[in-house]
């Protein structure tokens, strides 16, 4: 019973209520081989951090991943795949219950649910998903799941015509997933295909309930890893996808030879199934990025890879800009080229800051080392958040 003591609040649990609970909850976990039967977690009961995760865990250990919690969903992360959990068959069976509360626990019941609201409805009302967790938790997988159910379910348009448009937006929809997985995640500690960036997926349905339309909006893109990686964590995924899968051809072009190493690449050695650049190069393409665009991102990416390596030095004399070694110049200028900034102008920017006093006056004056480095970090962010903003919206 909470007891008021000079005016503030106190639990105050008795013995007797300690070893009540103790009592029930041990109860509840006596009957360990039924555990996994609970597929709701309300109806746990006492409901205590351990009865919960007890019943999550007797359900894991079976191979179920999925647990009610009222009209919220569990979803625990199997680590690996499991065959028929996402199968053709199974999103069809879903889709063809009669009442699909009464199929098990899965991502395909509230994806299911979500478009019978909308169906059921005379005058729809836009429905929402939350998908939310740690990072590591599965939220891509899940989303990339609701969204092959949408691609799927929403796409059973009658005229010919009608089913080309649907068939396009349904792979357009889901080749959205590898573009924006490739500009917006990174291999951090917790995960190797860590999304480093918020979305917001909206799908329209016309009056058929067929998907007409969709539009992705990512925010808070975490730009700063362009030039700054934690130790054992990775840069975006697509520099590793062209410094790898670039054809003899394109490095030549893209001024990628074998060998360099790139101070913003690091853990390059780790091969990754995110690491594929086919698939992304494939999906931008059905997304209406011809290869001539490609040509010109990926160029300018080799680019930001080359700025990385301009690295400066102090100079002798304070009062001139801080000096490059030979190959830090070298870097400079194909850096240059590839972002097609003529290199005098690059380095003037990075170099030396310009000061406006009043109306008339201008002064430059060179900036520090640790000022150059900062100037050449935020252009690299500036230029890759703008890229990817430009693929994505
Ligand atoms: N349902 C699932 N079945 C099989 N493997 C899964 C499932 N969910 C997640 N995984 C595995 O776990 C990894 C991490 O999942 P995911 O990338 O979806 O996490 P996340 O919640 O999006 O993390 P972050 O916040 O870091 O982006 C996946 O790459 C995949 O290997
Ligand atoms: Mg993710």
């Amino acid at each position: 019973m909470p007891k008021q003591e000079n005016g503030q609040k106190e639990e105050c649990v008795t013995k007797n209520e300690l070893s009540e609970s103790f009592e029930e909850v041990g109860a509840f976990l006596s009957d360990e081989e039924k555990l996994h039967l609970i597929d709701d977690l309300t109806k746990v009961n006492p409901v205590t951090t351990t009865t919960v995760l007890k019943c999550l865990q007797a359900r894991y250990r079976v191979n179920l991943f999925y647990t009610n919690a009222g009209c919220s969903l569990v979803a625990l992360n199997p680590f690996q795949p499991v065959s028929c959990l996402y199968s053709p068959e199974l999103m069809r069976e879903y889709h063809l219950a009669l009442k699909s509360q009464d199929l098990k626990p899965h991502i395909f019941a509230v994806a299911e649910e979500t478009y019978r609201n909308i169906q059921g409805q005379i005058d729809p009302v836009n429905q929402s998903i939350i998908v939310s967790g740690e990072s590591g938790a599965g939220k891509t997988w899940t989303s990339r799941c609701l969204m092959k159910f949408y691609a799927s379910v929403a796409a059973s348009a009658i005229s010919p015509k009608g089913n080309e448009t649907v068939e396009r937006i349904e792979k357009r929809v889901l080749d959205s997933n590898p573009v924006m997985e490739a500009f917006g995640n990174a291999c951090t500690l917790r995960n190797s295909n860590s999304s480093r960036f918020g979305k917001y997926i909206q799908l329209q349905l016309d009056r058929f309930h067929h998907l007409t339309s969709a539009s992705v909006q990512t925010f808070l893109l975490e730009k700063t890893r362009v030039a700054y990686q934690a130790p054992s964590e990775r840069n975006f995924h697509i520099f590793y996808q062209i410094t790898k899968g670039a054809t003899a051809e394109e490095r030549l072009e893209w001024n990628l030879p074998e060998g360099v190493e790139y101070r913003w690449l690091p853990n390059s050695e780790r091969n990754l199934d995110e690491d594929c650049f086919e698939v992304t190069r494939d999906a931008m393409f059905h997304l209406g990025i011809d290869r001539s665009m490609q040509n010109n991102i990926f160029k300018v990416l080799s680019g930001l890879l080359h700025l990385g390596n301009v690295q400066f030095s102090n100079p002798v004399d304070e009062s001139q800009p801080c000096e490059l070694e030979d190959k830090a110049k070298d870097f400079a200028k194909t850096a240059g080229d590839l972002l097609k900034i003529p290199v005098e102008e690059l380095l003037e920017s990075l170099r030396i800051r310009t000061i406006t006093a009043g109306k008339q006056q201008v002064f430059k004056k060179p900036c520090s080392k640790a000022e150059c480095e900062t100037r050449r970090d935020c252009l690299a962010k500036v230029i890759y958040g703008k890229f990817a903003g430009c693929l994505w919206f």
